[in-house]
């Protein structure tokens, strides 16, 4: 089994996530980490430890992270996920408690001790991510790659070119991208795209098995989306792709490409500016000598093979 450890802001489709991860019999979930982003990182931490409940998953550490970007003040996305952050949907109370040890420190301890190297997955803004890559270096020798689910070739979400987990902590994502480490970066292009239609969602939410259930009700929770239509909305997997494309990699259609993340202040703050020229990087007139790190960069996703392979995993209980 891969082992793997999620940075999240549960977050409905963080949720999403979880549940896949925790039921997939070919993933190893070591641990979770918490960070502030769609939400603040308490209502992240008692949200992330519900679900892993729910899941039936109660013994996986986690984590409580970054209360906010590394430069930035934090801002929340509750127009999206509900005031707490995970649709309002009345969730009881977790039992357990955190970690007593803060994010970085779980992380570092999960991936040295891992006896393969792990694969990293965030879902939320790279706070944690970076403050680890920095803090502790020695631990790249044990990761495998970093899979994050963030960023946009094409259009933004949080801005017109922005995409939210990047433009959220644009600096933490720079950190992340030239690390060293093997990055793919599963963004708004193919994020977007991978839908389940409503009749499944429907069937989600009568199972009589509560994990089921619950993703049911989270798709049911997710914005709305282009295939959207009357009485049986479909739902977006959203973070749950990233997830997806971690234990199914061929699922998705990558291309290495230069990637930089926009920093300077104004409307481009935040942007992932994604290099696609024939030979990009050639022209050092124009591109100066800057750093460009190179990014294994999703370009294309079978929607199919996706959510069937959710469907199937999240409705077979735990794996
Ligand atoms: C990302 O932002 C968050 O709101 C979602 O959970 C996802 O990780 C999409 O831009
Ligand atoms: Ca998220």
């Amino acid at each position: 089994r891969i082992p793997v450890i999620i940075d999240c802001d549960t977050g409905v489709d963080d949720a999403l996530a979880l549940l896949f991860a925790v039921r997939h019999p070919g993933l190893d979930l070591r641990a979770v980490t918490c960070v502030a982003g769609n939400t603040d990182v308490d209502g992240v931490v008692r949200n992330t430890l519900t679900v892993l409940e729910r899941a039936g998953a109660g013994d996986i550490p986690v984590a409580r992270g970054a209360e906010r970007p590394l430069i930035e003040p934090a801002r929340s996305a509750r127009h999206v996920h509900g005031a707490d952050g995970m649709g309002d949907l009345g969730l009881p109370a977790p039992i357990r408690t955190p970690a007593d040890v803060d994010a970085v420190t779980l992380l570092r301890r999960e991936i040295l001790a891992s006896p393969r190297p792990v694969t990293l997955i965030p879902t939320a803004p790279l706070t944690n991510i970076a403050l680890l890559l920095r803090t502790h270096p020695e631990v790249t020798g044990n990761i495998e790659r970093i899979v994050f689910m963030g960023g946009a070739v094409a259009t933004g979400n949080a801005t017109a070119v922005a995409e939210f987990n990047v433009w959220h902590d644009p600096e933490a994502a720079a950190i992340l991208l030239t690390a060293g480490v093997p990055v793919t970066m599963y963004g708004l292009d193919v994020f977007t795209r991978v839908v389940v239609p409503g009749p499944d969602i429907r069937r989600l939410r009568a199972s009589a098995e509560p994990g089921a259930r619950l993703a049911g009700d989270l798709l049911a929770h997710r914005p709305a989306s282009p295939d959207t239509d009357g009485d049986d909305p479909a739902g977006g997997l959203g973070d749950a792709g990233a997830v997806c494309a971690v234990a199914d990699p061929a699922g998705i259609s990558t291309r290495l490409l230069p990637v930089e993340v926009s920093l300077a202040p104004g409307p481009a703050r935040g942007q992932t500016v994604v290099d696609r020229r024939p030979r990009p990087g050639e022209s050092e007139i124009h591109d100066g000598a800057r750093e460009q790190a190179l990014v294994d960069v999703a370009l294309d996703v079978d929607v199919e093979r996706y959510v069937k392979l959710y469907l199937e995993t999240v409705e077979a209980g735990r794996g």
